[in-house]
């Protein structure tokens, strides 16, 4: 058998946030849970309150409609997996995964409340080939191995399904680069602790910032995608930021 390559991560450990490689996952899992029931106020501060319309739009770009199957992976608080139902007038198929009890806590709260699962991306309980679509919300920087995870996720979407993965991508040039980290890395986390008075929604709006600026590069992601199996992976950018990862399984 060919040696196993080595776990693919999506940026390199970060020192400031965790000591070891080993720490990352529990970090990511901690300050998730603990920012919670922040996390929708959180990211209207960037958005300027437009994310849910994104989402909607991006996922009806990719294919999402009724009689879809649906996997919303790293549901969060459900936002991506609650654009998909608005959509359809609240009668799609979806399903929302997450390794943060936090944040499925606070989707119960909404239409996801009986459709959660707490998994992590690189062990999901579904069967080969449960789902239509896969859609992954800015959240691929936070898994550990990205091929590893691609795979698992091509393992549970149909032959020929589709998987969107939304991602924010630095800008090239570097005085855009540079605005846009002034404005993600310093002025949303103050905002952020002036609005929610936590300092840990703040670090994690910081995290935020400084896993987008260290990601590997698309050419890398697509990579990863082709060595997981998916055919003619491809990248559309939105507002020169948005990354929109399109694959078949
Ligand atoms: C920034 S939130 C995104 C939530 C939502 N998808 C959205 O669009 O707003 C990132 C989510 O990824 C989840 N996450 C982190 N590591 C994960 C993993 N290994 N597998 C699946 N989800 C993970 C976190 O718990 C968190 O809820």
């Amino acid at each position: 058998m060919p040696p196993k390559p080595e776990p693919l991560a999506p940026h390199p450990d970060l020192s400031d946030y965790y000591a070891r490689s080993e720490e990352r996952s529990a970090f990511v899992r901690d300050i998730f849970d603990e920012t919670a029931p922040w996390y929708e106020w959180m990211i209207a501060i960037p958005s300027f309150g437009t994310g849910f319309r994104y989402r909607s739009d991006a996922l009806a770009r990719h294919g999402w409609r009724a009689g879809v199957r649906l996997l919303d992976l790293a549901t969060g608080t459900g936002v991506v997996a609650r654009a998909a139902l608005e959509s359809t007038g609240g009668k799609g198929n979806v399903i929302g995964v997450d390794p943060s009890l936090g944040m499925l806590l606070e989707a119960r709260n909404g239409p996801m409340r009986d459709r959660l699962v707490e998994a992590t991306g690189t062990a999901l309980p579904f069967r080969d080939g449960s789902f239509d679509m896969i859609s992954v919300g800015f959240a691929m920087r936070h898994f550990g191995d990205l091929r590893a995870a691609f795979e698992e996720m091509r393992r549970v979407l149909v032959p020929g399904g589709t998987l969107l993965v939304l991602e924010i991508t630095p800008p090239r040039s570097r005085i855009a680069r540079g605005a846009l980290g002034l404005y993600m890395g310093k002025i949303v986390p103050l905002l952020t602790r002036l609005r929610t008075g936590s300092p840990e929604a703040a670090r994690l709006m910081r995290y935020y910032w400084d896993t987008t600026l260290h990601c590997v590069p698309p050419e890398v992601i697509l990579g990863a995608l082709a060595d997981a199996g998916f055919q003619a992976p491809r990248r559309d950018v939105e507002l020169a930021v948005f990354s929109e990862y399109n694959a078949r399984a």
